[in-house]
This record gives C-alpha cells, structure tokens and sequence, in this order.
C-alpha cells in the first residue's frame, strides 16, 4: 500500500505554481472504505486522560472527551485552555505525552502520522483560509477532490460527470454556486472560509474540527455558517472551537467548556451557561 499523502502537498507537487495559505498546514481528511470506521456504539472519537506539556507546562491535563457519531459538539473556554492543542492531538500534528485517542472503536490515532489520520476521515479547518488564490472556486473544489480519488495521477484529466456533479453540489452547499468561476482571491473572507469547508467537504470526511470558524466574519456570514453547520451535523460528526457565543448559542447542543487542559464542564447550553466555575472563568469575563 502507497504511504498517504497529504493533499496540499499532492496539489503542489502536481503543480509547483500552486501556492497554499500563508501557515501552509491545512489538511483535507478523506474516507476510507465504508465500514472500516466501527463507531461501536456509537461514539466515534475518544479522548481518555491524555496530557501534553510543553517545557514542563501542561497544555492539556489528563483531558476525557467522547464524541458521538454525528454530533455537533461545541468546545468553549478561556485562551489557553488547550483547544487548539486538542485538535493538534486529534490530527497527530501534536504527540500526546500520555492517555489514549480512538477513532472509533479500533483506530489508534496516537500510533498514526498527521496524513494517515486525515486519509482515516477526519478533515481540520485551522483559522485562517488557505485556499489557492489565483485558482478559481471551481478549480480549488476540483483540486482538492482530485487530491483524495487520484493522489498520483492524472489531475490534468477530464472530469467525469460524478466529479461535475460533486463540485457543483458542494459549490451548492457552500453558498458559492454562483461564484465558482470567480477567483478564489477575490471572495469575501466569510466566502474564503465557505470554500475552504467546501474543500473538505467534497474529499467526504467523518469528522471535521473547526478552530474559530466564524472569527472575522460578518453577522450574515456567521448566520450563514450556523446554518450550514446544523446541515452538516449528523451527515459528519463536527467538533467546532468558537468564541462566538451567539453562535455557539444558535448551534450548541452539547457544550464542552475547557479550562487549564481539562474539562470543566460539559452539557447543553443553559447548563454550561449557569455554571458558576464557567462563569468565573469565561462567560462572566
Ligand atoms: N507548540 C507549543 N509550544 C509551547 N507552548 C504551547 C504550544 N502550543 C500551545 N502552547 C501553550 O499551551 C497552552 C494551550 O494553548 P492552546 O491549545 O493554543 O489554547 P487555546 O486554543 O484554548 O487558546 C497555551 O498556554 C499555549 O501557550
Ligand atoms: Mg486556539
């Protein structure tokens, strides 16, 4: 079996003019097979005590979280609490010094690299839009599809009639139907965003993390995004970090709340929000 490969790296092997974001490192998690991902009964990621220090400082705490198959969790917490290293744990992007991450009942993530974790089904947007710029919507969908069915080959190749179908689909979902001749360098930064999830979307991963989806996007686009979310939610299983709390108030089921690499709280939004240690620590800032 060929080593997976990430796809930005496909995309820019396959033409060196192609250039990614700024920081480089978005990843585009794909499916494997139907079926191989036994989410046993019913959870589909585990976190148990898993704990990550940096220079003796520890991001992350003995950290416990399970995500059902489909949900729509929302993490919250003050800067610092380790979210973001969560999702650097998930992805493989960050080892964990001790604890364990399952993907479903079988999948070790802590034994997996960063490209076989995202090749396993689970797709990371990081905060700032890394699309290709001087490559229309309909071109960075069409890349990012080709990255996942043909890794090595022919993405100079016709489209099938499929592959039309899934980019027009996907330019559909993402609000950007009408859009998809235009250059990617020209969307607004909400429209950026759209397309970077719509990137993801079309390579059909399990889960998705979302770190600060909405940051720096107007209230209409943020509408937007939350209805697009709710869409997802039990199509794919979504894991959304945000400080938006009238966001996360409009998605919210179940909120996590992290503080100091551990959990402080967790249950549905009127819980968490009533909670006095959420309260002292974030909501009441
Ligand atoms: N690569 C790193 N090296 C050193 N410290 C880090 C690194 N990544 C995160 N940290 C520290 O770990 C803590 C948790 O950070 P982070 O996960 O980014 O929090 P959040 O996303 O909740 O704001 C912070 O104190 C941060 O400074
Ligand atoms: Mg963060």
């Amino acid at each position: 079996m060929n080593e997976p490969r990430s796809a930005e790296r496909l995309a820019a092997d396959a033409d060196p003019g192609l250039q990614g974001g700024a920081d480089g490192s978005v990843n585009y998690g794909h499916v494997v097979e139907p079926g191989v991902i036994d989410s046993g009964h019913g959870d589909i990621l585990y976190l148990e005590d898993i704990s990550v220090s940096f220079d003796g400082f520890k991001a992350l705490n003995k950290l416990t979280l399970n995500i059902a198959l489909g949900e729509l969790r929302c993490i919250i917490g003050p800067n610092g609490a380790g979210k973001t290293t969560m999702m650097d744990v998930i992805t493989g992007k960050t080892r964990a010094d001790s604890g364990s991450a399952f993907f479903g009942q079988t999948i070790d993530l802590l034994r997996m690299s960063e490209p076989e974790i995202a090749h396993a089904g689970i797709g990371r947007k990081f905060q700032k839009p890394t699309v290709f710029e001087k490559h229309s919507v309909f071109e960075n969908l069409e890349l990012a599809m080709k990255a996942r069915k043909d890794p090595f080959g022919t993405l100079r190749a016709r489209l099938d009639s499929a592959q039309l179908d899934a980019i027009a689909a996907t330019g559909e979902r993402i609000g950007l139907a009408q859009s998809l001749n235009r250059e990617a360098g020209m969307l607004s930064h909400g429209q950026k965003q759209w397309l970077e999830i719509g990137m993801l979307l079309i390579q059909e991963p399990i889960v998705l993390l979302l770190d600060e989806p909405v940051a720096g996007m107007t209230d209409a686009e943020t509408d937007r995004t939350a209805d697009l979310f709710l869409e997802l939610a039990g199509e794919h299983t979504l894991i959304v970090v945000e400080h938006d709390m009238d966001f996360v108030n409009r998605i919210a089921r179940t909120v996590t709340v992290l503080h100091e690499g551990s959990v402080l709280a967790e249950g549905p939004m009127a819980q968490v929000q009533n909670d006095q240690r959420v309260i002292e620590v974030y909501l009441g800032r």
